[in-house]
């Protein structure tokens, strides 16, 4: 079976739901048709500070949410990055692969440590994007389901992969992106020009999984949207609207024709409320089956190490198949 591998960052207190349309929604599919491997990276989180008892706590969460999202730890192996440490290991190797020069230009890269100021950003962050090819190289993964944003990573991946395999010989798939045009950018509901983010979005911009649905009912009641007054799709001119299309089309599987249709005739106030109405369909049973795996936190580890130890199997084998390929002499 083709493989496929995805991974999240466990740095708040929620998944959003730009998180879980752009990515997770598309992880769960994969499950049938791929050999499919799901992480939270928590190697990735610490790239910025973290509080080890907030990452600890959040790492449940994450994995809590990714199940009640519809992985199921048997057709799928769910873990937690620093549990496999074959991760950090290929790191090394990829990171003497890597041009500064080519690290130097990843567009997240630049936001973020333009943000933070050099003395802040840490030299972590820096090579965060290859961490992020050795975690789709060990699994030779043949595709990488996520957003429009992480687009630039996996091409990076691409080609490293080509490099090591040009220079040392056929090792690595050369894995493709997998993004699903309709929902690869969910923008922030104040202000459409921005994504829906952890880190940029304002708390009335942001729907996360795991608010108050009542809150986030209301956050979408007073979503910006945009002049005139006819519910149309349309990116450029209306991208307040569309974004509230697009996450209705997701949550209730209605085309958005379909929705257009619907809508003909009625104003924005109309949509926001059927769209808030959607959602709040879709967080509640979502929040329950969370606190159920969030109740059995023994079980919930048991999960995890299952997973790592499933990963382990196939990281190991990559990379010792990469030590012998560049040269390292095997212990005996
Ligand atoms: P992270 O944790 O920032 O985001 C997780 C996933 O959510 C997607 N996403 C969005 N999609 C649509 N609209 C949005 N507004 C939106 N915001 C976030 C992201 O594209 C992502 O797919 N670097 C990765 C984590 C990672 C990874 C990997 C991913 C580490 N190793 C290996 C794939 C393969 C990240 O920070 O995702």
């Amino acid at each position: 079976r083709p493989r496929v591998l995805s991974g999240i960052q466990p740095t708040a207190d929620s998944f959003h739901l730009g998180n879980y349309l752009g990515a997770i929604r598309q992880w769960v599919p994969f499950q049938d048709s791929h050999d499919a491997f799901y992480m939270v990276v928590d190697l990735h989180a610490i790239t910025v500070p973290q509080d080890p008892k907030q990452l600890r706590e959040r790492t449940r969460i994450s994995a809590a949410e990714l199940l009640a999202a519809g992985l199921d730890a048997d057709r799928c192996t769910l873990f937690v990055q620093s549990h496999v440490p074959e991760h950090a290991q290929l790191a090394w190797v990829m990171n003497c692969m890597t041009g500064f020069g080519e690290a130097a230009r990843m567009t997240q890269f630049k936001d973020k440590s333009a943000k933070q100021g050099t003395d802040r950003t840490t030299v972590g962050l820096f090579t965060y994007p290859v961490l992020q090819v050795a975690d789709i190289l060990l699994y030779q993964a043949d595709a990488v389901p996520v957003g429009e944003d992480q687009r630039q990573h996996v091409e990076l991946t691409r080609d490293i992969a080509q490099r090591f395999n040009s220079t040392f010989g056929e090792t690595f798939t050369v894995p493709k992106p997998f993004i699903v045009k309709e929902t690869a950018k969910i923008v922030d509901l104040q202000d459409p020009t921005i994504k829906m983010s952890k880190s940029a979005s304002t708390p009335k911009g942001i729907v996360n999984l795991l608010d108050d649905p009542k809150t986030s009912a209301k956050k979408i009641r007073s979503a910006v949207t945009d002049t005139g007054t006819e519910v149309r799709f349309d990116e450029v001119e209306k991208p307040g609207v569309s974004n509230l299309l697009t996450i209705h089309s997701a949550l209730s599987g209605t085309s958005i024709a379909a929705l257009e249709e619907r809508f003909a005739g009625r104003g924005y106030g109309d949509l926001k409320k059927e769209v808030a109405e959607v959602l709040v369909e879709f967080v509640t049973p979502f929040q329950q089956r969370v606190r159920g795996y969030l109740d059995d936190p023994a079980e919930l580890d048991a999960v995890l190490a299952r997973g790592a130890d499933k990963a382990r199997a196939v990281a190991s084998r990559t990379l010792a198949e990469t030590y012998d390929r560049v040269g390292f002499l095997p212990p005996v």
